[in-house]
């Protein structure tokens, strides 16, 4: 570890002393001290107290400009007032019944709307939701293989769970990446039918289906992948995927639970004019509260409603979630709404190359939608091989170094990105390059001392 990021470091210890102790404690009873391994890193993370519009307080009361918001859950901010008189309303009429009521048909509709699709089921996580297309695929094509992307994150079920993060020593061919599991407890059996190719490399899609004929049921991917930081897919590569998944008799599955509500008004399927077989949403949608949906055409969809294919779950369409689902999507993902989070965006990212350009960091920003992030890496990256290479110390310095400054810039790890809320203001993005500013010096100093060669920021 560098100096520069242990004095970081060092500043957030002296900072977060209730964060330390209330983790410590909770590491007694929880393991790693947090309920989703990827909110636990060292030294520890912040404990919050509070989240309101834009901002965060820590148990320390330190206040937050947020830009993690529960990992690009919360486009609305947090309690946007639509949300929470739509969850109170809810509250007062019973929470939830086991037995249909008017709302799903209200939700459905909205969802049919904006996206690709003409039935609609729900499901509380986007775990739960890729889960079900994945089964859907499976049973539309008779097939049992899946063909997923290297570095591409659908959730914690069996078939997603493989090569999220795989390490340089495992990953193999980069045309014919290896299946590496995500943990102990995968079957070797799963393993066997999740093959794995390379994002934005056709051929390597192409080899799967040659060397697995009639075998694999779908393609699932996040249109632009976005557990690398941001990768664009390059131009070309989806129309190529529907391409070859319609040319294979193949399903084209786009996980859609982060750029569903946050890329723009139809998702990616609209933004992209890729048209994919099943689409899955979940985070941004419920505002907050759990809720994932999945939808196909009709025949698809159909399997469920002839029985052929099981989808149930005791929490489905619960009236707390569907209520700021509606209120989510008829009051916050509004087009005024939408072309105030893509000004503030602006106004972000183009603040972050002034700063880039000006101390010389080997780094770049890529913006889409609500989302944004800062690469420390020379050249736009194509795929997790490229994601490989970034500077996690590095990035450290810069993730501790705003917390330490008041913002929280995104998510903690460097394979995360930020999200811009309807709430955010312009003072909230003024603070965030305020921070930056104050920071980048010492990050171009870091990195020059370590050998990147700065190549300009204008990506
Ligand atoms: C693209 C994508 N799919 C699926 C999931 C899983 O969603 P959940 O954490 O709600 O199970 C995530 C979560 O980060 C995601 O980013």
């Amino acid at each position: 570890m560098h100096d520069t990021l242990k004095k970081e470091i060092a500043v957030y210890e002296r900072r977060t002393p209730k964060s330390a102790q209330a983790h410590k404690r909770a590491e007694q009873r929880v393991p790693l001290g947090v309920a989703s391994n990827y909110r636990g890193y060292d030294p520890y993370p912040l404990f919050v107290r509070q989240g309101k519009a834009g901002r965060i307080w820590d148990v320390d009361g330190n206040e937050y400009v947020d830009h993690n918001l529960c990992f690009g859950v919360l486009m609305a901010g947090h309690s946007h007032p639509a949300i929470v008189a739509a969850v109170e309303k809810a509250l007062q009429m019973g929470t939830t019944f086991g037995m249909p009521h008017e709302m799903e048909w209200e939700l459905a509709e909205e969802i049919c709307s904006r996206y690709p699709v003409d039935m609609v089921r729900f499901g509380s996580t986007g775990t739960e939701v890729t889960m079900h297309a994945c089964r859907l695929a499976r049973a539309a094509t008779g097939r049992d293989m899946i063909l997923k992307f290297e570095g591409g994150y659908h959730g914690l079920h069996d078939t997603a769970l493989v090569s999220v993060k795989p390490k340089a020593e495992e990953v193999g061919d980069p045309k014919l990446p290896n299946s590496v599991p995500g943990g102990l407890g995968i079957p070797k059996k799963t393993l066997e039918n999740v093959v794995v190719a390379a994002f934005n490399d056709l051929d390597s899609v192409e080899r799967r289906f040659r060397e697995h004929p009639h075998q694999i049921a779908a393609i699932i991917l996040e249109p632009i992948m976005m557990n690398v930081g941001i990768c664009m897919p390059q131009a070309g590569f989806l129309e190529g995927l529907r391409e070859i998944t319609t040319r294979n008799g193949s399903l084209l599955i786009f996980d859609e639970v982060k750029t569903g509500a946050k890329l723009a008004w139809g998702g990616a399927s609209d933004y992209f004019g890729v048209k994919p077989d099943i689409i899955t949403l979940a985070k941004a949608i419920g505002g907050g509260m759990p809720l994932g949906a999945f939808g196909a055409r009709r025949a698809v969809m159909d399997l469920i409603s002839e029985h052929k294919v099981f989808h149930g779950g005791t929490y489905n369409t619960n009236r707390v979630s569907m209520s700021a689902g509606l209120a989510m999507f008829r009051e916050v993902l509004t087009a005024e709404n939408y072309a105030h989070v893509a000004r503030l965006s602006k106004k972000l990212s183009d603040g972050y190359r002034k700063i880039i350009d000006k101390v010389e960091l080997a780094a770049y920003v890529t913006s889409a939608g609500a989302n944004g992030v800062l690469m420390l890496y020379p050249k736009e990256i194509r795929n997790y091989r490229d994601w490989l290479e970034i500077d996690q110390d590095l990035w450290r310095q810069y993730w501790f170094g705003m917390v330490n400054r008041g913002v929280l810039p995104q998510p903690f790890w460097w394979d995360e990105q930020w999200t811009i809320s309807v709430q955010h203001t312009d003072a909230d993005i003024e603070k965030h390059l305020a921070a930056f500013a104050d920071l980048a010096p010492g990050l171009a100093k870091v990195q020059h001392e370590r050998g990147a060669q700065f190549i300009g920021a204008a990506h």
